[in-house]
């Protein structure tokens, strides 16, 4: 596969957590895997150069539906008949927990990656967009980093301790109550700020 090398130096990966997440009680739980999420971010990630997009979940009967639908896109007819469908699943991983993604991560680049955590809450000391985009255009950076995204009510703060920098939520344009509302699908949300960090 082609990266676009070009326009960022670093390598990025994308995580989709299902675990631990919160629901809208604040309770911890783990979250079931949608084939829209598979589909779309799948597509998003192939299109703006992630190396490879995780789908984590610690449930073995998720794993075994999940790891059906990928293989229905590794066949020869669907290589043959939606071969753009089947280069975007290319990218799509699935996982048992984060220090699955972590270890895959260091196999391959010999580092830990930095965890870049997404939420639609503002959270204290969160990076903006340009400037994150700048620092994974450093030329002389190595190391690998990986973009989280949440389902449910969003990740729950027990996995906070793994996370080294987050960026700050997107919004739209404020209205006259302040910044406004800015809970998007996670799939909109991918798609937005991968285009902020890598779009041309
Ligand atoms: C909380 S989940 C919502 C999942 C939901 N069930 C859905 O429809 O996709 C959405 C995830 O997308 C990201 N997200 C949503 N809105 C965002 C925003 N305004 N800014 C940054 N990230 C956002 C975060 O990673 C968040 O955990």
């Amino acid at each position: 596969m082609c990266y676009p090398k070009v326009l960022v130096a670093t390598p990025v990966y994308l995580v989709l957590l299902h675990y631990p997440m919160t629901n809208r009680l604040g309770e911890l739980v783990t979250t079931a895997v949608t084939n829209m999420d598979i589909h779309d971010i799948s597509r998003s990630a192939r299109t703006y150069g992630i190396r490879k997009y995780f789908i984590v979940n610690p449930l073995e009967i998720q794993h075994e539906l999940v790891g059906r639908l990928l293989g229905h896109w590794q066949t020869e007819h669907s290589r043959m008949h939606h071969p753009d469908r089947v280069s975007a699943l290319s990218v799509a991983r699935l996982a048992r927990d984060f220090d699955e993604v972590k270890k895959a991560i260091r196999d391959e680049h010999g580092e830990e990656p930095e965890v870049v955590l997404t939420d639609a809450r503002p959270l204290p000391n969160s990076i903006s967009y340009a400037d994150y985009r700048q620092e994974l255009m450093d030329p002389k950076r190595t190391r690998p980093c990986v973009l989280v995204f949440g389902t449910g009510w969003g990740v729950a703060e027990i996995f906070h301790p793994e996370v080294h920098r987050i960026l700050a939520p997107v919004y739209g344009p404020k209205d006259e109550e302040g910044e406004g509302y800015n809970h998007l699908s996670v799939r909109s949300a991918v798609a937005i700020i991968l285009d902020r960090l890598f779009g041309h």
